[in-house]
Order: C-alpha cells, then structure tokens, then sequence
C-alpha cells in the first residue's frame, strides 16, 4: 500500500486532517484500532469553538450540525448562590460557543470520507511507525491478521494521548511539560432537559460542578471527585444529591433531575510535547499535548492543529515548499500555550484543591468577583473561551 499522508487515528485530529487533504487533492490512508461503531459511541467533548463550527460549515460537514446543534451566546459563573453571565454578544463581538456531541462529529466526517469511497482501516493491531528519521516513512499493522505495510510521505501522528507514534519516538527529541491535578470529572449523561439554556460553571466549598447539555432533552453534568476515586462509590441518588448542592442558587432555581445512562471518571492534566515534528512524523492533537476539560479545549485545539498541518502539507504538494511544514510545531505551539494557559486558570479558579487553605479560597473568591464585575476580565475569558482567531 502506498498514500502520500498515512494517518494514525480517527479521532477529531486524524479525521478532519484526512478530510481537509482530500479537499486538496492530497491522498491519505487512515488506520484506526478501534471498530467504526466504538469511535462513534465513544462520549467525550460537545463544545466547539466558534472557529471550528465555521471550519466544518464551510468545508461540507456542517450540515446536520447545523440542523442539530445548540448555539450559546453566553456562560454563567456561579459562585455563593449567586449566577453571573458572561456575555459573549457584548463581550466577544458576537461569536458564539456550539453545542454538538464530539462523537456526532466524529460520524459526520466518517460518513463523508466513507461516501468519497476513501479509506479509514478500522479495527487493526500492532500499528508501529518505521523510516520517519529519513526519507522512506512507513506504517506497519495487522489488518484482518494479515500483515500490512503503509508507504507514505510523512505520518501524521494523531492518535491520542495513549497513542503510539509520540513514544515511538526516538529518547531526547522531546521534551515534555506537564501538571496532574489531584482530581477528575466524574461525568454524566441524564434523560433531563437542561436546567440552564446555557453552561453554568459552579465553585462551592464541596468542589466544582458543571451543568452542561447535549440536547433539548439530555444533560450532561460534571462533578469535581478526588483523582482516585471509584466510579462504583457513586450510586445515582448520591450524585444527584451533590449536584443540588454544588448548584444551589437563590431566584427559584431547579435542578432538573432524570434518568442516568452514562456515568464515567475522566482524569485531568495539562500536558504539551515540544517540538509537535520530527523528521517526517508530524504529531497532532491529545497525541501532542491533553487541557483540563474546564475550558473546553481539547477538541477544538485538535482541530486547529491539524488545519494548520494540511495548509503545509497543500503547499508542499502544490510549490515542493517546505517552508510552512518547518513552522508547524512552532505556529501550533503558540495557540496550544495560549489554550494551555487559559484551562489552567479556569481550572485553578473553579476547582477546590486538596492543599486549599483559608487564603486560596478567598483569593479564588476574589477572582471571581473580579472576572464577573470587570469588563476588561471578563472580556478576557470571553475572547478565550469562544476561541482565540486562527490567524
Ligand atoms: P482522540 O480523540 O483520542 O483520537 C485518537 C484516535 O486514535 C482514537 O480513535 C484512538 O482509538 C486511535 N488510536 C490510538 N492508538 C492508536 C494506534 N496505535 N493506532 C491507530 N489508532 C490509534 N475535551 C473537551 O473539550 N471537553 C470535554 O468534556 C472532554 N471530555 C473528555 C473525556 C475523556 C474521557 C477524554 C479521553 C477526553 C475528553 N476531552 C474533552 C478531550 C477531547 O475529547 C480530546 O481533546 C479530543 O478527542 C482530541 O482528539 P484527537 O483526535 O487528538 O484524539
Ligand atoms: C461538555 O459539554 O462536555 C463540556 C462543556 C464545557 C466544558 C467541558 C465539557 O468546559
């Protein structure tokens, strides 16, 4: 087998990357571990920048998310039973955060590649990365207990934080930066209209709770958990219980409780590689780098990496220039740094931390007060959290 971009992973990175090569004219094989029907299940983000809903508009895959999606123009703080609103219409010139479900995203573009008759290889094993230090990359797995061999120009490393490509890596090319924190998300998704037509971001002295959606009927709700805890420990009457605490408002507000059908504890930890290229493997999204959930990050830095990749890569094909792909780890680095800043002060405001004491508490009570009353902060967040421009 031979293609010019051989792709590692179908995740948000892998796939959109795919997508935009072949807008291009560039050919590309994508190679997944897991089925088709896994990825498409799997629950994990809903927030997309307003960059990113426009990316796949005006790319052809933004038709059912245009139909489906839930726009907000807006998020609260809540904090001593009081909710203050950020308001992105004022504050952000107009943009606008969208609700839509990652792995909605994730068959959207798996429709469209598998409609162009293009190939994602699902379900194979073994993959490793050879011959990316010189001129001959190439992909080998196990498809069908077949042996198979991929050919390609570069490897476009995006399979996730517990990938292979990044640790294949030879030792000393990479230096690595990060920060665990000493707490999860324990996340649900409920049969419950949302209480709040927008996301309401809640610090209380039990820990931090997040109300947010996937549609008009479900919920999808968030509590801060030691980063140990086990998910077995959280019976559904407990989990609804602390959330009517966590939330708790004065002005009539209800909690709207349902049904539970998904329960899971995600980890959290800031983590970036520096440099995201070496040779001819090019690394992209979690691959690269993984932001604490709080400012809804992950996804959308995953998208913009790799629309920078594939504008290298065009002009390469198109000029035999290597100028743009030479940049690439630099230019993404400066937006990942930037995301990386702003979910670990999200993160550092909303969240109670094991070694709080009496002083942390008020100076987080302090930002709060600030970033809800402050027009300069508060339209700081806002630029943020709707996305920071691409160019
Ligand atoms: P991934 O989505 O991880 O995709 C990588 C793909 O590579 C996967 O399909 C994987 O199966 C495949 N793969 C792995 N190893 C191999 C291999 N050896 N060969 C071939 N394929 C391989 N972000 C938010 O903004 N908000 C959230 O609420 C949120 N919740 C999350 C919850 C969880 C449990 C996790 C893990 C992440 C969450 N994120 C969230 C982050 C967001 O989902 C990720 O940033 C985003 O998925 C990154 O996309 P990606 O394509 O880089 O990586
Ligand atoms: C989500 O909808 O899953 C979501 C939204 C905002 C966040 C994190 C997760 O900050």
């Amino acid at each position: 087998m031979r293609t010019q971009i051989g792709i590692v992973g179908a995740g948000p990175a892998g796939l959109v990357l795919a997508h935009l090569l072949h807008l291009q004219g560039i050919e590309s094989v994508v190679i997944e571990t897991r089925s088709r029907k896994y990825i498409e299940e799997r629950v994990r983000a809903g927030l997309l920048e307003h960059g990113t809903v426009k990316l796949l508009i005006e790319t052809g895959v933004g038709e059912r998310l245009q139909r489906e999606c839930l726009t907000h123009h807006g998020i609260v703080l809540r904090f001593h039973r009081g909710s203050h609103r950020i308001d992105f219409n004022d504050l952000a010139g107009g943009k606008t955060v969208t609700i839509y479900a990652q792995q909605e995203v994730i068959k959207d573009l798996v429709a469209a590649r598998l409609a162009a008759g293009l190939p994602i290889l699902f379900d194979v094993e073994d993959v490793s990365v050879h011959g990316y230090e010189g001129s001959s990359p190439s992909i080998r797995f196990h498809a069908a207990g077949k042996e198979e061999v991929l050919h390609c120009d570069y490897i476009a490393g995006c399979d996730g934080f517990h990938g292979i490509c990044r640790p294949s890596l030879p030792a000393g090319v990479l230096t690595e930066f990060e920060r665990v924190y000493p707490f999860g998300w324990l996340g649900i998704l409920a049969e419950a209209p949302p209480s709040n037509d927008e996301l309401v971001y809640c610090y209380h002295e039990r820990g931090f709770a997040l109300l947010t959606m996937r549609t008009r009927q479900i919920s999808r709700l968030y509590l801060q958990v030691p980063h140990d805890e086990d998910i077995e420990a959280w019976s559904d009457d407990r989990i609804w219980s602390e959330l009517r605490k966590r939330t708790e408002a004065d002005g009539g507000w209800k909690l709207n409780e349902g049904h539970i059908f998904q329960k899971n504890i995600a980890s959290m930890r800031s983590y970036v590689v520096e440099p995201m290229q070496y040779g001819k493997m090019f690394l992209a999204g979690d691959a690269a780098h993984i932001v604490p959930p709080t400012g809804a990050k992950g996804l959308n830095l995953a998208v913009a990496d790799v629309r920078i990749m594939a504008k290298a890569f065009a002009e390469f094909y198109k000029t035999g220039k290597t100028h743009l792909l030479e940049r690439y780890s630099e230019t993404c680095l400066r937006r990942v740094w930037k995301a990386q800043r702003f979910s670990w002060w999200m993160t550092s405001m909303l969240h109670r931390f094991d070694t709080d004491n009496a002083f942390d508490q008020r100076r987080q009570l302090a930002e709060l007060d600030y970033v809800t009353s402050s027009r300069a902060a508060m339209t700081s967040l806002a630029e943020n959290y709707v996305g920071l421009p691409w160019d």
